[in-house]
């Protein structure tokens, strides 16, 4: 088990197989993703009345397909006392989070995430939630959960484009603790090891204990995100959450050093990009990007001029942490054209 801060709402558990050790004491459900059911089928573990496989992507990440799951818990029918179990990726962890959070106004949750980007963030840090035709996770809940349980095993089974963007996450982590050395270990093929686990979830838990509502330091974690999401809405999601962090975080780069932060080498960062470079023809134009960015909902006055809107912006720093600045949205435009020059 993890060593976490005092208080923390969740205990994480990192372990190489499956198993049935860690499952709730008392009463429990399944909600889980369809691709993962084989893994768990193979492991022996059980599936207890209820028990709902669905397959998931992120369009289905709505309201409309968890209402059904309430209605089935319902019917079961489940108590204050039980503990939904979630195993699946981060579009079901978040949903499964919020149906626990809805359901007699909250009952506790486990979540099993199957991806390495699950593992390693979604799982953790309680936002759970839902998208809306306006944007992502635009309806939500802080509902953590009671354990993370996080199984290497379910990434035997995980397309590479996937592991690959879940690696952007914790590459990210890496640039928010400003340590370049942890970041290029990152930039390699394969499976992390569990260290690499441990290290970017407890970093992760440090941050969420301190901040648990994101009133301030846990904005740090959305380094990549600001443009990140920006791409990922105007590719209309063709590319994938953590690819999309991952060319946030290299356009922040940028930007961190036009805002006069202590750069990254260029051949680092010329490293970062030769990995990125199979997405360029999936990042959208500037100006698809910024319609996207004015409608972050991390925003505040900007200090320079109040009577207009700036977002939160995240700046790598290389060999300290990541500082955040009130920026307008359009500071992003020359980090976007050189984040995308650098691809080619
Ligand atoms: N709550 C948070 O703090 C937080 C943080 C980061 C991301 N997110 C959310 O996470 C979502 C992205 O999560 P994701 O990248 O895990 O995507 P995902 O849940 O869509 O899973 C990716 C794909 O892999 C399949 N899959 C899952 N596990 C598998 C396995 N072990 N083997 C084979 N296939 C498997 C899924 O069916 C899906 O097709 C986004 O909606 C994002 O907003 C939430």
């Amino acid at each position: 088990m993890l060593q976490v801060p005092e208080g923390f709402p969740t205990r994480v558990w990192v372990e190489e197989e499956l198993s049935g050790t860690l499952l709730p004491p008392g009463p429990w459900t399944l909600v889980g993703d369809a691709a993962v059911r084989p893994a768990w089928a193979a492991a022996g573990l059980p599936e207890p009345p209820g028990t709902l496989w669905q397959p998931l992507c992120e369009a289905a990440k709505r309201l409309e397909t968890l209402l059904p799951w309430l209605e089935a818990w319902a019917r079961i029918p489940l108590r204050r006392d039980a503990t939904i179990v979630a195993v699946g990726g981060g579009v079901l962890t978040d949903m499964a989070g919020l149906a626990a959070s809805l359901y007699m106004r909250g009952i506790r949750w486990q979540a099993w995430p199957t991806t390495l980007l699950s593992q390693v963030d979604a799982g953790l840090g309680g936002k759970t939630g839902v998208d809306l035709e306006a944007g992502k996770n635009l309806a939500g809940a802080f509902h953590p959960p009671v354990d993370l349980v996080v199984c290497r095993a379910f990434l035997r089974t995980l397309p590479p484009r996937h592991l690959a963007a879940g690696r952007w996450e914790i590459f990210k982590m890496a640039l928010i603790e400003g340590d370049q050395a942890w970041a290029g270990t990152l930039l390699e093929d394969g499976l992390p090891a569990p260290e690499t686990l441990l290290r970017a979830l407890r970093a992760k838990a440090e941050v969420v204990a301190r901040d648990p509502l994101e009133a301030g330091e846990r904005r740090l974690l959305n380094l990549g995100h600001t443009l990140g999401h920006a791409m990922e809405a105007a590719s209309d999601y063709r590319l994938l959450h953590g690819e999309a962090v991952g060319l946030g975080t290299l356009a922040a780069c940028c930007l961190a050093e036009e805002q006069g932060l202590a750069p990254f080498p260029p051949a680092f960062l010329a490293r970062a990009a030769s990995r990125l470079a199979p997405l360029a023809p999936l990042v959208p134009p500037w100006e698809a990007c910024l319609e996207w960015l004015s409608r972050d909902k991390k925003s505040g006055p900007d200090r320079q001029n109040p009577a207009r809107t700036a977002i939160y912006c995240i700046l790598p720093c290389a060999g300290a942490p990541a500082e955040q600045r009130l920026l307008p949205p359009e500071t992003w435009e020359s980090a976007h054209r050189r984040m995308l020059a650098s691809l080619t």
